[in-house]
């Protein structure tokens, strides 16, 4: 079933629990949690001591997007701060083989993102190994910006690559998701739909995860 994941990055931080809590009440059992280093993403944010007391209000489950360089050195440093899931670029990690094996030896599941430009091909040698695979549908650094229509191509290859060779990723994707163009994203075959500027700069962000989660459950992907 697909599931509807807010991402914090569009939350006001100076209420974070109380952001936090609105989006559990409308059902949000993940939490979207993205990492800026200012040098791969031309953009700020927060590091392990923010995740660190997000986990300690928090029983959802911490998917940590690590939009920095070097994520092979960093990529611990979130687990011990409390990330159950931590994804990584494949165009920032250098080795990636070993840093999703280093992710999943800490106890956490490993993602590999991709950017607008990056082709599904360049994760040929992953998708036998990763817990899942992050689809960017925007060009990482901000929220709020315009959904990349290319990410359901990518999506649909990744689904078709799935069940052809009988793997077990997840696929989510990320920037732009609205209650507008959930529905195709879930047929498309896409398991996890990031939405952060979409769910909280709305009234009331409990209601809207909870009738985005509507309209993902109620769409099936349709297999080509
Ligand atoms: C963008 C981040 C996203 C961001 C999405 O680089 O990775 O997680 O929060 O924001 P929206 O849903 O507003 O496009
Ligand atoms: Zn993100």
């Amino acid at each position: 079933m697909a599931k509807v994941v807010p991402s914090i990055l569009s939350a006001d931080f100076a209420r974070l629990a109380e952001e936090i809590g609105k989006v559990e009440r409308g059902g949000a059992s993940m939490l979207h949690l993205d990492v800026m280093d200012g040098h791969f993403v031309p953009n700020l944010t927060i590091g392990p001591p923010v995740v660190q007391s997000i986990r300690k209000i928090t029983s959802s489950v911490l998917d940590v997007h690590l939009m920095i360089e070097d994520p092979d050195t960093y990529a611990a440093l979130f687990i011990e701060a409390g990330a159950d899931q931590v994804i990584v670029h494949q165009e920032a990690a250098t080795h990636l083989d070993r840093t999703i094996r280093h992710i999943q030896s800490k106890g956490a599941a490993a993602g590999v993102a991709i950017n607008p430009a990056t082709p599904v091909s360049a994760l040929e040698d992953v998708l036998y190994l990763v817990d899942y695979i992050l689809v960017m549908s925007v060009n990482p650094g901000f929220g709020g910006q315009e959904f990349i229509p290319n990410a359901l191509a990518k999506i649909r290859r990744l689904d078709r690559i799935r069940r052809e060779n009988h793997y077990n990723f997840r696929i989510e994707i990320d920037g732009g998701v609205s209650l507008e163009n959930a529905a195709e994203i879930v047929r498309a075959g896409c398991d996890w739909l990031v939405a952060g500027s979409h769910i909280f700069h709305s009234a009331d962000p409990a209601a809207t995860v909870k009738e985005l989660q509507h309209v993902a459950e109620g769409a099936t992907a349709v297999r080509v």
